[in-house]
């Protein structure tokens, strides 16, 4: 490593709007899957070169932080998920050097950047899983059931589908809820703690503003790894406390996590997050890993979840905004990531509710998460041929669905699997390279082609076709962003309900009234105030206000 990677590069003093204490309160934070991004070599595979040349049209969308997914040295047998050497950048990727350029361009652009960190498995290639000895004081291995041993030692399942056991050619069997390729860790072992301690160090010294914890609810597991005693275990997953998931235990990792990252503040107004990929059964003990001395914030999936229906999204907001007041953090609302079915395809396939759904996420208190495309009103891609699949769900038959809510087609699933879905529930949809401008493919994704193929009808939805196009979904984020940070009344703070007909959300923000109308038609009401910004063009006559159908509408009052 050279001199000058082990001096980080200044984390921006006053990101976002800079009120109140804690940059992430209210940041908007946009997650950039690296494979997907930008290009920079021509090989087809998105690069943090690629990030770094992209950099300024996250800048001009607005957003506070960046989270990059994976980069580091893995051999891909789950989107970099599968981590073979955690301080290593993956050639496919770059190199260090380009992870410390891109932090520095990051930083000087005013934008932080998050890293994702993957404790609670690695790559069956790391060099612990390689060793046996050492393989079996740090991962979960178990002498199987059976006469001859040769049935898995519990009734566990993969999340990716079939059993979370393999068993050795040395005739014992390891745990992975992941695939076979991600082996579990054994975080009994205090030579783990250490190690993952070191890890965030490692980045935290390059200069990252923080981490987003990979299953941060997996990484203990029940004494004894009981049985669960039925099957459709994944189903499970969120709306209960199960042997693997969501144990009291790794509570104690988050707080050892948080004193670590607080020892960063160096007074200069440095503060690193961390950033838990939590599934809990309740908002209540997700709130729990968001307390004072744990992370800074969980990934609010109920809100996610939740179908295009007023009183469903107000019971959400209402629970979310109690559970993490109880615990005096912020709330975070996501409605896209890397593992679910894009919102636009999600709500209907409309992307009236999409684009009405993203201006009421950024309406409300707390800190909101983007996911690359979403600007852009991209939808899931529901064609790709099966040759080209690259999840590992997709090969295992693993869970690919939950009960559909009303409203949506589909419910997102636990901890990494796609829903049920345009296509056939997979992640890959929701995965397919970014178009940045151009006539066809590979729409300026970079010089080569793209891993996963683009729709031919893309050129519509480039960054270049909708830049100044004040109709267009990018320029919908960009005006919006804008505001969050121009009007001191959103973000972080207050709100409270107004009142509103059937069908209809409206709540007041300081100095801004939000209406949501989930209807599908057009529904009249009072005009509350004057049209800051709407998701689809309201008319006010006479004191009368016209929302359309599937619309969100800010308000200034
Ligand atoms: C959650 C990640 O978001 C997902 O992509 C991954 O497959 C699983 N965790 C396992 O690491």
């Amino acid at each position: 490593m050279t001199q000058e990677l082990t001096s980080p590069s200044p984390a921006p003093q006053a990101p976002g709007s800079g009120r109140g204490p804690g940059w992430w309160r209210d940041a908007v934070i946009y997650q950039v899957y690296v494979r997907s991004f930008a290009d920079s070599d021509g090989d087809g595979i998105g690069d943090l070169r690629g990030v770094r040349e992209r950099l300024p049209h996250l800048k001009d969308l607005g957003v506070d932080a960046v989270w990059l997914t994976p980069f580091y040295a893995s051999p891909q047998a789950d989107g970099g998920y599968d981590v073979a050497d955690y301080r290593a950048v993956d050639p496919l990727f770059g190199t260090l050097q380009d992870a410390d350029d891109l932090l520095r361009t990051a930083h000087d652009l005013g934008l932080r950047v998050i890293v994702d960190i993957v404790p609670n498995h690695t790559s069956d290639r790391h060099p612990w899983f390689t060793d046996p000895e050492l393989a079996r004081q740090r991962y979960l291995f178990r002498p199987g059931k059976g006469e001859n041993g040769e049935l898995p030692p519990n009734d566990w399942e993969s999340i990716f589908g079939g059993p979370a056991w393999t068993r050795t050619d040395r005739g014992d069997w390891y745990l992975h809820l992941f695939a076979p390729q991600q082996p579990d860790l054994n975080w009994e072992n205090p030579e783990v703690h250490a190690e993952f301690e070191a890890i965030l160090r490692f980045w935290l010294d390059l200069g990252v503003d923080g981490f987003r914890v990979d299953v941060a609810h997996g990484m203990i597991k029940a004494p004894g790894l009981p049985d669960i005693g039925h099957g459709a275990q994944a189903q499970l997953i969120g709306s209960q406390v199960l042997p693997f998931f969501d144990q009291d235990g790794v509570h104690a990792i988050h707080r050892a996590w948080r004193r670590l990252l607080d020892g960063y503040g160096d007074g200069s107004g440095r503060q690193v997050i961390g950033v838990a990929e939590a599934w809990a059964p309740t908002p209540e003990r997700l709130a729990l890993y968001v307390r004072p001395d744990e992370l800074h914030q969980a990934f609010n999936f109920q809100f996610l979840n939740a179908p295009w229906q007023a009183d469903a999204l107000r019971t959400v907001i209402e629970a979310s905004l109690a559970a993490t007041a109880s615990v005096g953090a912020p709330t975070t609302w996501v409605l896209s990531n890397h593992d679910v079915v894009r919102h636009t395809t999600r709500l209907g396939g409309s992307l009236a509710r999409a684009r009405a759904a993203s201006l009421l996420m950024l309406a409300l208190p707390g800190s909101a998460y983007l996911y690359q495309g979403e600007e852009l009103g991209l939808p899931e891609v529901t064609d790709l041929p099966d040759e080209v699949r690259q999840d590992p769900a997709f090969f295992r038959g693993g869970r690919a669905t939950g009960a559909a809510g009303p409203g949506t087609d589909t419910e997102a699933a636990p901890d990494g699997v796609a829903a049920a879905s345009g296509q056939d529930g997979f992640r890959d949809g929701c995965r397919v390279p970014l178009p940045w401008s151009g006539e066809a493919p590979p729409y300026g994704f970079g010089p080569g082609g793209s891993w996963l193929p683009q729709p031919a009808d893309w050129a519509p939805l480039t960054v270049a076709a909708q830049t100044g196009d004040p109709a267009s979904t990018l320029e919908l984020y960009r005006a919006a962003l804008e505001l969050r940070r121009r009007l001191p009344g959103l973000g972080d703070g207050p709100m409270s309900w107004a009142p509103a007909p059937d069908g209809v959300l409206a709540f007041t923000r300081p100095g801004v009234l939000c209406t949501v109308n989930t209807l599908g038609h057009d529904v009249e009401l009072p005009a509350p105030g004057t049209p800051l910004l709407s998701s689809a063009p309201v008319t006010v006559q006479d004191s009368a206000a016209r929302l359309p159908g599937d619309s969100c509408t800010w308000w200034a009052i």
